[in-house]
């Protein structure tokens, strides 16, 4: 035990829950307590070597922060409970991101509003839109920002452990018939993944937009507080493991300038330019995955007069997990008030 904060995670067990865990852990995050919790399936679980509880109100008793990383129906019922016990809560559900009393933080871009929260609760971003507003957001300030059409690649984990399995499931019996798989093996894509790529991620809406497509564009106009910003993107699934990739092209008030748009990402926080297309050198899901930045690349003028750029980040790292982690890093670091607690003895 050392001084710090008493943190739970919950939803624990989840693929980014794991990730939120081990990454307290490795930023050395300063945690005197560690509670996880997840579904009374998982009561008696592991996960790093912790022990995992039913989420229960006594999770949140004496608790300082909390990460939920569960699904939409158990943030809308549990994260407003932890609150009202005073707890600081970071949600990666979408329930609350549009909600004009929870700011939606990335630390690079608006951390400070972490400190504005009438309901004590911070939401984290969706992960496609995490990856490509990391370079639109500096680009964004120097030259004003009109327009973005985009496409994303979306690995399987985006969908929860669940789109994980169901790709390795599909793999092994497409490689064991020879041929690729008329039928789906799982329940988080309904068509097959392996060999394939589905163009809709999250359910159908006013317009046939998908909700993921929709929340790439409110979450990006609040994140920016750009309220006229359009934004239209097409979301595919692809049947990558880890790392969400993202063609963007975008418009602004005042023409780019090549060479000062490198200068400008080279020196953005959490981003890393990887631009040598000539030698082979761009960012690939496979090279972002399991690491912090969002890799940028083909950075070029489109032949329609757009910036254009391929940015790829680990969905479950900047995607979700590091940036509720640095979203509690941010709010210990500007909370007058919040303070370590000693070690117990
Ligand atoms: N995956 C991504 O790239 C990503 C990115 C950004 C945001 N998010 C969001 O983050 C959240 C978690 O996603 P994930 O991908 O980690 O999903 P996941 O792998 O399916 O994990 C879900 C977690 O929630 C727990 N859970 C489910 N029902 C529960 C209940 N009734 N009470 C307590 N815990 C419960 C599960 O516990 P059991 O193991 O016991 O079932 C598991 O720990 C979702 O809201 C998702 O939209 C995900």
């Amino acid at each position: 035990m050392r001084d710090g904060y008493v943190v739970a995670v919950v939803g624990a067990t989840g693929a980014v829950g794991r990730q939120a865990v081990g990454l307290l852990e490795a930023r050395r995050f300063p945690v005197r307590e560690l509670r996880l919790a997840a579904s009374p399936r998982s009561a008696g679980k592991r996960v790093d070597g912790h022990p995992v509880v039913a989420l229960s109100e006594e999770v949140f008793e004496g608790c300082d922060i909390a990460i939920f990383d569960v699904p939409d129906e158990v943030s809308r019922e549990w994260a407003p409970r932890a609150a009202s016990r005073g707890v600081v809560v970071i949600d990666n559900a979408a329930t609350f991101r549009l909600d004009p009393d929870v700011p939606l933080v990335i630390p690079e871009i608006n951390g400070p509003r972490v400190l504005d929260r009438p309901r004590g609760i911070i939401a984290n971003p969706n992960c496609t839109t995490a990856t490509f507003l990391m370079p639109l957001a500096p680009l964004h300030r120097r030259y004003g920002l009109r327009r973005v059409v985009a496409c994303s690649y979306q690995s399987v984990s985006g969908a929860g452990q669940a789109g994980v399995e169901q790709l390795w499931r599909e793999l092994r019996a497409a490689a064991e018939r020879g041929e690729p798989l008329e039928e789906s093996l799982g329940s988080a894509f309904s068509h097959p993944i392996v060999f394939n790529v589905i163009p809709a991620i999250g359910s159908v809406r006013d317009g046939g937009h998908t909700s993921e497509e929709l929340k790439a564009q409110a979450e990006s106009r609040k994140i920016l507080e750009h309220p006229t910003l359009e934004v239209g993107i097409t979301c595919v699934r692809v049947p990558t493991l880890l790392g969400h990739g993202v063609a963007v092209h975008a418009t602004f008030e005042q023409t780019p300038d090549l060479d000062e748009v490198r200068e400008i990402l080279r020196a953005a926080p959490g981003v890393e330019v990887v631009d040598d297309p000539r030698s082979g050198r761009y960012p690939t899901p496979l090279g972002a995955a399991g690491r912090d930045p969002a890799y940028v690349g083909r950075i070029r003028f489109d032949g329609a007069g757009n910036l254009a750029f391929f940015v790829v980040a680990d969905n479950l790292r900047k995607g979700a997990a590091l940036n509720a982690v640095q979203i509690a890093e941010t709010v210990v670091a500007l909370q007058p008030g919040l303070r370590p607690q000693p070690a117990r003895a």
